[in-house]
């Protein structure tokens, strides 16, 4: 192990992260993130797992093709077709890794794999060498590692160095280990494992018992450098370790953790939290460490009275060093197009990538309709506007009746394809209503499964930010939508999740997940 103290960031968000249910991205969701992740200073990014579908083939593709600065990942399990799959699609990156795994645990080999042990390490031999035949940078990870055998599991990653893996990560598959156990794991693996110095010791741990933060943690006290999380702590179950409390961990406590830091820029990690939010349609819990809603928020009078004497009091970190400013009024209706370009280039976007005439009409359109325009209605805006193309579905006019004395009715025209049409539906409510008539139109018949409105700031005159959850065919999908009005909010939540299940279906939807 290289005695250096640095950490390397595996951000898995695109890949782990989207396998958990209603956080599934298209093509350009997982772009906008990737280069928000590598503005960030992410050194891998695993883009997704190419063999599952086309969709996520062509993801990893575009991410390797477009996005520059970190090394592009791609998942593949030990057979031949993933890994020349992973290989095509990593093709086109500057710097791409494949990574191998495969179950070591008895119950994963028995009853998943069906495999005995001396199948397993034929198949890691075999695999690993078949992924160094296109790349150096070969990670392996042996799945469910914390409850695999651990002098099996020296056997395997031998097997792994031997075939050429330069990384060697060791997962807590299934949330199951504990921060003493698993440093004593891979305390136990750098010492019985020859060579093992030589190689990266990654650790990638699972939420189920609320561990994996403090795993990853315990993890890089006893050697490992590279954590695999995700932002937010997204992913499978109850998630992966969450980045930005990995980061924000080593850093308030460099002495705790002797020197070892990440190269991630910390003030990026609320722009990328927030945009996280906005693409997958789900938001963290105020509580939530470093970038809920209460997390620097001082409330009881005791230790307000405390901070305006001295920060110190109850601040361990400030909210500036993740990139939350006070909320601030940035323009309002009389702002011109270079101060709105401005804002946008600081709130992380990209410029280029946007309609920028069709934005800044957004804008005029929001200042005309609000007093104050915050930075979090700039972002849903360029947000929206970046996660509406290729629609299938266009609302083009909605009029709403209710009141204590009126039955609930809305006219609905949407665009499907070329062609216009109109519709008039009662409801219980006036979003039932709305609902009901855009279904009918669009011809689909999705199950509503959650419907959940947010105020994007505060003040009467905030923007509602609504979210959808539609469910067809098995495949579970967020739409978002703000306004000020926020019927029109919901009808354009409805929308646009209705044109991500199309879009899934051209794609093609994943047939393996639930790695
Ligand atoms: O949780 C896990 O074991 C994984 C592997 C593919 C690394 O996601
Ligand atoms: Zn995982």
């Amino acid at each position: 192990m290289r005695d250096d103290s640095r950490v390397l960031i595996f951000d898995t968000t695109l890949r782990d992260g989207e396998q958990a249910p209603g956080c599934s991205m298209n093509i350009e969701e997982k772009l906008i993130l990737a280069r928000q992740l590598a503005k960030l200073g992410v050194d891998v990014i695993e883009a997704g797992f190419p063999i599952a579908s086309q969709g996520d083939f062509e993801a990893v593709r575009a991410v390797a093709r477009e996005v520059h600065g970190p090394v592009i990942c791609g998942l593949a399990r030990t057979q031949n077709d993933d890994i020349d799959r992973a290989a095509e699609a990593l093709r086109d990156a500057e710097r791409g890794r494949i990574h191998v795994f495969i179950a070591t645990s008895e119950i994963h080999m028995r009853d998943k794999l069906g495999m005995g042990p001396d199948r397993v390490l034929e198949e890691v031999s075999r695999g690993v060498e078949r992924a160094r035949g296109y790349t150096e940078d070969i990670e392996f990870s042996p799945e469910d590692a914390t409850r695999s055998d651990w002098e099996f599991l020296v056997q395997v990653c031998r097997r792994a160095l031997e075939a050429g893996a330069s990384t060697l990560n060791i997962p807590d598959t299934v949330g199951y280990t504990t921060p003493q156990e698993y440093a004593d794991l891979i305390a136990y693996l750098r010492a019985q494992v020859p060579g093992i110095d030589a190689a990266r010791l990654s650790v990638h741990c699972h939420d189920d018992l609320g561990l994996a933060v403090a795993n990853s943690l315990a993890a890089i006290r006893s050697g490992a450098r590279q954590v695999e999380c995700t932002l937010n702590g997204i992913g499978e179950r109850a998630g992966n370790t969450a980045m930005e409390e990995v980061v924000m961990a080593l850093r308030t406590r460099p002495e705790f953790y002797e020197g070892c830091d990440t190269r991630i820029e910390a003030r990026e990690i609320y722009p990328a939290s927030r945009m996280l939010q906005q693409v997958i349609g789900i938001n963290v819990p105020p509580n939530k460490a470093i970038v809920g809603d209460n997390a620097f928020a001082h409330e009881a009078g005791i230790h307000q009275h405390g901070m305006l004497q001295n920060k110190l009091t109850y601040e361990i970190m400030t909210p500036e060093s993740v990139g939350r400013g006070a909320t601030e009024l940035v323009l309002g209706k009389h702002s011109g197009r270079h101060a709105f370009a401005d804002r946008i280039r600081e709130l992380g976007f990209d410029t280029e990538k946007i309609d920028f005439e069709r934005a800044f009409q957004g804008f005029k359109s929001l200042a005309d309709a609000k007093k104050t325009v915050y930075n979090e209605d700039i972002e849903a805006l360029i947000t929206d506007q970046l996660l509406q193309v290729d629609q299938r579905f266009k609302l083009v006019n909605l009029s709403v009746v209710c009141g204590t004395l009126a039955t609930p009715s809305a006219t609905v025209e949407l665009q499907v394809g070329d062609e216009v049409s109109k519709l008039a539906r009662v409801g219980d409510g006036p979003v039932d209503a709305v609902f009901q008539a855009i279904r009918e139109l669009s011809g689909r018949n999705p199950r509503l499964l959650r419907y959940h409105v947010n105020a994007i700031t505060s003040g009467i005159d905030a923007q509602g930010e609504v979210s959808v959850t539609l469910e067809e065919d098995e495949a579970r999908v967020i739409g978002k939508g703000a306004d000020t009005d926020i019927l029109i909010a919901s009808a354009k939540a409805y929308i646009h999740a209705l044109n991500k299940l199309a879009r899934r279906e051209d794609a093609g939807a994943s047939q393996l997940r639930g790695v």
